[in-house]
């Protein structure tokens, strides 16, 4: 019987194995696209170029089955408290799933309160953008500063830049870092009057946040004086605690600590962008993030495109042994995708104990990176095609052209298809001796200059493609990444939902805060104690 350990031996055995080079495969296997190329929730996902046989494949199926994916699965959708460190609930689903569902954490009904914050949100979105809620002088709102960082501004920046109009009619500025230029450039050249501050932060307690919240209340006091309090909104899993702070009772939006902060952006923390956007629009990204939840949860692993993906950066991470990945989004407005995902997977995977505490048997996340297409070609991509390292690719790619000049957007197109085309299939060396030797050059030219031009090849990626760059479209990309992170943390035995490691230096940095402050000398490191006192 196979059980995970032999399971997962198997599929590291199968990942050494000699084998044929990737572009080999299609040759051998005639039915390889079928079973590697699948569709879910309008996006097409080819896991065709990674560098597993059919074989391999079955293999890679198996070790998700025995480890009990889809047990975990149901454990995650009944609301169990899978996040056993912190004893919660992870429904981040509950929050995009149509009324009427009847999702429960740890036994309690959610899905009502979710409806009705959903429904505030939408008057309050409204309200704002017809003018009904104006500023503190009766003038409309025509700004947008977002306050939060971390789960609170990565999910709200990438679709405000996925999806914003060409002219918004009110503008969203963003202010994570506690750096003062964050704040500073968020608020240049904005009057007062006609800005909404927007403050999130699940805790409430995050020091970035909250010096960056006082920071931009100091701002509109000092134009609007106390009366613009009424222009702080917050949106927080404390509300008393944002209440507090001096936020109108009824402009406090809540949300649940069963909602991780990097899976939030479903619940109120996507406020700004629901205003700024519009609701309709905030729901049909809603509405593509649920397509892809009843994929994930009633597709057969075979044909799960999360599952999939897992699968395949784990035949990369830990079968051929390869930290890094990189994720090309091939649309500007995608840019932020990668740093997005940063957060979800290695916040969420990288992870070095598991569940019960002991050491994990599997090296868990890879380091993520990257940078929209083309630019990226004209930056890392050597690494990439030949670079000593192997860096399994995921592509991001967009069939049909948004705005602006639509043979641009074939141009990108043919990019895209060739990088994925150029990393498998490279180039070998007879083949650039040949050229070289047709354009005349000497034999010891061509000794030096061959080994540089050519391509060794063999180089995996994923390709994702979505028809257009559509907020239904948006929403199911970022739920296959969520739900991919998940299977990844089933497999390694890892709980993907908490956080421990952001600690130690949060309360360092509190204590150092206290003596550049002018607070006694703590104990430290000589080096650490050199730069308290360098920069004191
Ligand atoms: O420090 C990490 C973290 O806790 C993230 O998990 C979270 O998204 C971020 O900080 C912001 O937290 P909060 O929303 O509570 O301000």
């Amino acid at each position: 019987m196979t059980t995970p350990d032999s399971a997962w031996t198997n599929l590291k055995k199968a990942a050494v194995a000699a084998r044929d080079p990737i572009a080999g495969l299609f040759a051998i296997e005639t039915d390889r696209l079928e079973k590697l190329v699948v569709e879910a929730a309008g996006l097409r996902i080819d896991l065709s170029k990674q560098p597993w046989s059919l074989g391999d494949f079955d293999t890679a199926l198996t070790l998700a089955k025995v480890c009990d994916v889809e047990g975990a699965r149901n454990r995650l959708w009944a609301g169990e408290p899978v996040n056993i460190s912190e004893n919660r609930a992870a429904l981040h689903m509950a929050l995009r799933a149509p009324d009427g569902a009847d999702f429960k954490a740890d036994g309690v009904l959610v899905s009502r309160e979710v409806e009705a914050t959903r429904n505030a949100m939408r008057a309050f979105a409204e309200a704002v953008r017809s003018g009904a809620k104006a500023g503190a002088t009766g003038k409309p709102f025509k700004a947008i500063v977002h306050i939060g960082i971390g789960g609170s501004d990565l999910g709200p920046r990438l679709i405000w830049e996925a999806l914003r109009p060409l002219n918004p009619e009110i503008e969203l500025r963003f202010a994570a870092n506690v750096d003062p230029s964050e704040t500073a450039l968020a608020l240049a050249g904005l009057d007062p009057a006609e800005t909404l501050v927007v403050v999130v932060s699940k805790t409430f307690t995050t020091q970035e946040t909250l010096a960056n919240a006082e920071v931009v209340r100091a701002w509109l006091r000092a134009a609007l004086g106390p009366a613009s309090d009424s222009h702080l909104v917050a949106v927080s899993a404390a509300p008393a605690v944002a209440q507090a702070f001096g936020v109108p009772a009824d402009q406090v939006f809540g949300f649940w600590d069963w909602v991780g902060g990097r899976y939030s952006i479903w619940s109120a923390v996507g406020l700004s962008c629901a205003i700024g956007l519009g609701y309709d629009v905030f729901q049909r990204l809603l509405d593509g993030g649920a397509e892809m939840d009843h994929h994930f949860r009633h597709t057969p692993l075979l044909l799960n495109a999360p599952v999939l993906l897992a699968l395949a950066h784990i035949f990369n991470r830990d079968g051929l042994d390869r930290p890094l990945r990189a994720v090309i989004p091939y649309a500007a407005r995608l840019r932020l995708f990668p740093s997005f995902l940063q957060q979800l997977e290695m916040e969420s995977n990288g992870k070095r104990v598991d569940q019960q505490g002991r050491p994990v048997a599997h090296a868990t996340a890879a380091s993520v990176f990257g940078d929209a297409g083309t630019n990226g070609q004209h930056a890392f991509f050597q690494m990439l095609h030949q670079g000593t390292d192997v860096i399994p690719v995921d592509f991001v790619a967009v069939a049909k052209a948004g705005e602006g000049e639509p043979v641009n957007h074939t141009i990108l197109l043919a990019n895209v298809i060739a990088q994925a085309q150029a990393l498998m299939t490279g180039r070998s060396e007879a083949d650039v001796r040949e050229e070289l030797t047709a354009k005349g050059l000497t034999p010891a030219e061509i000794d030096i200059l061959a080994p540089q031009r050519t391509f060794p090849g063999d180089r995996p990626s994923s390709f994702i493609l979505m028809d257009a760059l559509t907020p239904e479209a948006l929403g199911a990309l970022i739920v296959l990444h969520e739900h991919k992170v998940f299977v990844e943390g089933v497999l390694w035995g890892i709980n993907s939902f908490d956080q421990w490691g952001v600690e130690l230096g949060k309360s360092l940095a509190t204590r150092i805060l206290a003596e550049l402050q002018g607070g006694a000398s703590g104990v430290h490191d000589p080096s650490t104690a050199a730069l308290v006192a360098r920069l004191k």
